[in-house]
């Protein structure tokens, strides 16, 4: 039996939930390896899951995303050796620990170019911005120029896609709640940044667009932005909601996308996009390439000592952080 460190909570609620315990952790089971932590990466889908806005049994063992290396390999398990370097996104939760045993469905090899703390910080949101921008797609597709709104485009996995959306030669206009983030979403690629604390972004969208709106939304605000959203769409344009960070989308009816121009929704997950092993290696290629390739700079913008994890929620539920922020150890 080997001991790690982790980061659990017995009940939903605030950051102070959280506590720092000591676990015993075993030899991996058939399709499970063991896997020894270098970095962690925080994302949103921490903070659902720790307020109960995603519920899940207690207790619990935060984190979705890390790297490190390969220390066991359970029965079955051909794509991953001991000693291997990896990265992954990955259910059930619990990457906020030194060593863990998971499934090795969606762990992947990390290509040599790639260091652990950028293959912490980039599994998750970099995977959610592959298939949002490669296969979250309007009828028809999106072509070279065509104008998408991206909102939190500062943020984890904003960033990221603003550089994918500009190497796919798309229009993405961000959102961002500060000018400064808007700058940062500008510097990454963003053809237009929107404060959409100090303006409309409907307004905004429809001036810069001609008054046609655009092909796609890329939502993962939901509660304040979702209506809004949902007006600066073309006719036939997508509504791809993807997150809740100002709160859950209230029900309403159907009715309403006939209503405003026979419009799509979908309300995504990356989840069905790595339920095999081979679609997750086959997207965590495409994110591996374009990082590699220098298209996509995954950017760490803040760095939390596992022991500091309360802080560093705090932090991202204040929209005090930029970019991705990992936990070190
Ligand atoms: N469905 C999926 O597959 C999937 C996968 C990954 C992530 N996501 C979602 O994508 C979003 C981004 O994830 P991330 O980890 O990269 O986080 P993030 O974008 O770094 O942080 C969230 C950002 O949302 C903005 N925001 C607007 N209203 C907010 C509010 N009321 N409270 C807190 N933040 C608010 C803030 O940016 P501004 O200050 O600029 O507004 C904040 O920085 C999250 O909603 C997450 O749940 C979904």
């Amino acid at each position: 039996m080997t001991t790690s460190k982790a980061i659990r909570i017995d009940r939903h609620g605030g950051p102070e939930e959280m506590q720092l315990v000591q676990v015993q952790v075993g030899e991996p089971g058939p399709g499970e390896i063991r896997i020894r932590h270098k970095a962690i990466g925080l994302n949103f889908i921490d903070v659902y899951q720790r307020s109960g806005l995603y519920q899940l049994p207690m207790p619990l063992q935060l984190g979705m995303e890390a790297s490190g290396i390969v220390e066991a390999v359970g029965a079955g398990v051909t794509h991953l050796a001991v000693g291997d370097r990896a990265a992954y996104a990955s259910q059930p939760p619990g990457s906020y620990s030194e060593v863990r045993v998971m499934p090795a469905k969606n762990v992947c090899k990390l290509p040599d170019g790639i260091d652990f703390e950028t293959g912490a910080a980039m599994m998750l949101k970099g995977l959610t911005a592959q298939y949002l921008l490669k296969k979250t797609l309007p009828q028809g597709g999106l072509q070279r120029g065509d104008h998408v709104l991206f909102h939190a485009a500062a943020g984890g996995v904003g960033l990221i896609a603003c550089q994918w959306a500009r190497a796919l030669g798309l229009q993405l206009i961000g959102t961002a709640g500060s000018p400064e983030k808007c700058q940062l979403a500008l510097e990454h690629g963003a053809a237009h940044a929107i404060d959409y604390k100090r303006e409309d972004f409907l307004a905004r969208v429809k001036e810069i667009t001609g008054g046609k709106g655009v092909k796609v939304v890329y939502d993962s605000i939901g509660k304040d932005t979702f209506e809004k959203s949902l007006d600066c769409l073309q006719p036939f344009g997508l509504m791809a909601s993807f997150g809740n960070a100002s709160g859950a989308v209230p029900p309403f009816a159907p009715g309403v996308l006939g209503a405003k121009g026979s419009l799509y929704l979908t309300r995504a997950t990356l989840f069905t996009h790595i339920a095999t092993r081979e679609s997750t290696q086959a997207m965590a290629d495409d994110l591996f390439e374009v990082v590699l390739r220098g298209d996509v700079k995954i950017r760490i913008d803040q760095r939390y000592p596992l022991e500091q994890v309360q802080q560093a929620h705090r932090d991202l539920e204040a929209r005090k952080t930029t970019g991705c922020t990992i936990l070190t150890l």
